[in-house]
């Protein structure tokens, strides 16, 4: 029996699964990765980093499971979105890469919609210093010498791609986060790339996520000790990957990922773009589909923080968080340790804690974070709406899902049923091993893309729900009130007096 294994290029590891054909878990590894923040508003990371950890994790399966390993037949990645690769002449990294959450080119971003106004509801979303275009403008102003050197522009799973064929290929729904991609028309906008002093020559090619974009080369189906034949499939990012996963296909389907970073997103029949609401409007990783998604630059990244700063295990911290929990907590917590995409669009907003008190436990700080998250999940969700999108229940997927307390508060604070899912945590693997299948067999998506096994429904607490209601708005308004500090701590200056 063939298997298809996935693999995900995410931005804290690397994780891979092996799928049998009746769509069960065979084997799963994660490899680790690091973050470098070598100046403020500034992430990076190594290309080859993720090439270790992928082979780190092909090999883990390889050992796990040897005879599975050898019956691959097609594989597909996932990957952290937005991340800007720069190839040189001789096809190497020519700088680490510049990722989805980081805010330098927060200015360059603001001139391109400035310069161009139509342009952003053909593109899906208003240019945000995480995507691709702004960055690129940054590295001609900036880094002259790498710009003008740069002869293709990847996304890192496509980096990954390289390796493993030897071409230069994108899918559609990693595509469409570039702020370059036609997303009615699947196709790059030369308009879109003139404006940042690239043309179609910069781009990779583009392929349906569910079709084949090449094959295995030989020397290394040889050194991983696969087949000969193994396709390699479109593929797409980490959030269409994880959609794949769930079975979130058809028109309305909708889930929330809680991963380092979170997403809202909901699948569209038709390309339905509202930039204004700082909604991405994005071609799915299958034909004819899109999605509507909410990004924000901070999920489960800021529970990991706070465990890190506290030196205490996640796992436990969650248990006496919940042994304590009576309702919403006495403080707010600002989730935007690496600033923000929806609803602020803000790189310069930060992480804050409101309301301390010589009574602060440790489980207050905690809770306050599993909450700060959860509203700026509730802002998602009025995004959304502002988009059309009205959202009754959802999936939760990301690693995030494994609490199911975590999930009740998500499900108090957004007042929609939630849906747990087996395997949720390694969704966009999952969905990229689907994607292999699709590419090698030409299997409908609509065969094999059903919901995985259901661990269970958490449905919200109606006296919560009304609580959190009233503390959503003191959340919004500590942001609002914060603001314009932000942009001055950033800048190293005092925030200007304000007249009462
Ligand atoms: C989506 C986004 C993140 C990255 C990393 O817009 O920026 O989800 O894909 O996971």
């Amino acid at each position: 029996m063939s298997c298809y294994l996935g693999i995900d290029v995410g931005t804290s590891a690397v994780k891979a699964i092996i799928v049998d054909g009746q769509q069960r878990s065979i084997a799963e590894a994660t490899t680790l990765l690091e973050i470098s923040r070598p100046q403020s508003l500034w992430s990076e990371q190594d290309p080859e980093a993720w090439w270790l950890a992928v082979q780190a994790s092909v090999q883990q399966l390889r050992t796990l499971a040897p005879a599975a390993f050898g019956s691959i037949r097609a594989l597909g990645l996932s990957g952290q979105m937005h991340g800007a690769v720069l190839l040189g002449e001789d096809s190497l990294p020519l700088r680490p890469a510049i990722l989805w959450n980081d805010g330098r080119s927060f200015q360059e971003a603001e001139e391109l919609g400035h310069a161009h106004p139509g342009l952003s509801k053909r593109l899906g979303v208003i240019p945000m210093s995480g995507l691709m275009a702004p960055k690129l403008l940054w590295l001609a102003r900036h880094e002259p010498g790498t710009f003008r050197a740069t002869r293709k522009v990847l996304l890192p799973k496509d980096y990954i791609r390289l390796r493993l064929t030897g071409s230069c290929v994108t899918d559609m729904s990693d595509a469409a986060g570039t702020w370059w991609l036609d997303e009615a028309a699947r196709d790059w906008s030369d308009e879109a790339l003139a404006a940042t002093g690239l043309d179609r020559s910069h781009m990779p090619e583009l392929v349906e996520g569910s079709a084949p974009s090449g094959l295995l080369q030989p020397e290394i189906a040889r050194e991983w000790g696969m087949r000969s034949d193994v396709v390699v499939a479109g593929g797409a990012g980490d959030v269409a990957a994880g959609a794949v996963g769930l079975g979130a296909i058809n028109d309305g389907a909708g889930f929330i990922s809680l991963g380092t970073s979170g997403q809202l997103f909901v699948t569209t029949r038709h390309f339905s773009p509202a930039p204004e609401a700082l909604v991405h409007s994005f071609c799915h990783a299958l034909p004819n589909r899109w999605f509507q998604m909410a990004a924000m630059l901070n999920g489960a990244s800021c529970l990991a923080w706070a465990a890190g700063l506290l030196k205490t295990d996640i796992d436990e911290l969650l248990c006496a968080t919940e042994a304590a929990y009576r309702g919403p907590a006495s403080l707010l917590f600002l989730p935007y340790l690496a600033g923000e995409r929806t609803p602020h669009n803000d790189p310069y907003a930060r992480g804050v804690y409101f309301g301390l008190s010589p009574e602060t436990q440790q489980t207050d700080l905690i809770q306050a974070v599993l909450e700060g998250v959860a509203f700026s999940f509730a802002d998602a969700k009025a995004c959304l709406e502002l988009a059309g999108t009205r959202l009754t229940c959802a999936g939760l997927i990301g690693g995030g899902s494994r609490s199911v307390f975590w999930a009740q508060i998500l499900a108090n604070v957004l007042n929609i049923p939630l849906v747990r899912y087996q395997g949720g945590d390694k969704g966009p693997a999952f969905g990229a091993a689907r994607l292999a299948r699709m590419a090698a067999t030409g299997e409908a998506p609509e065969t094999l893309c059903s919901q995985p096994a259901v661990l269970g429904v958490v449905e919200p607490e109606a006296r919560l729900a009304d609580l959190y209601a009233t503390r959503i708005e003191q959340f919004r308004r500590l942001y609002g009130a914060l603001k314009p500090e932000f942009k001055s701590a950033a800048a190293g200056v005092a925030a200007p007096n304000r007249c009462p």
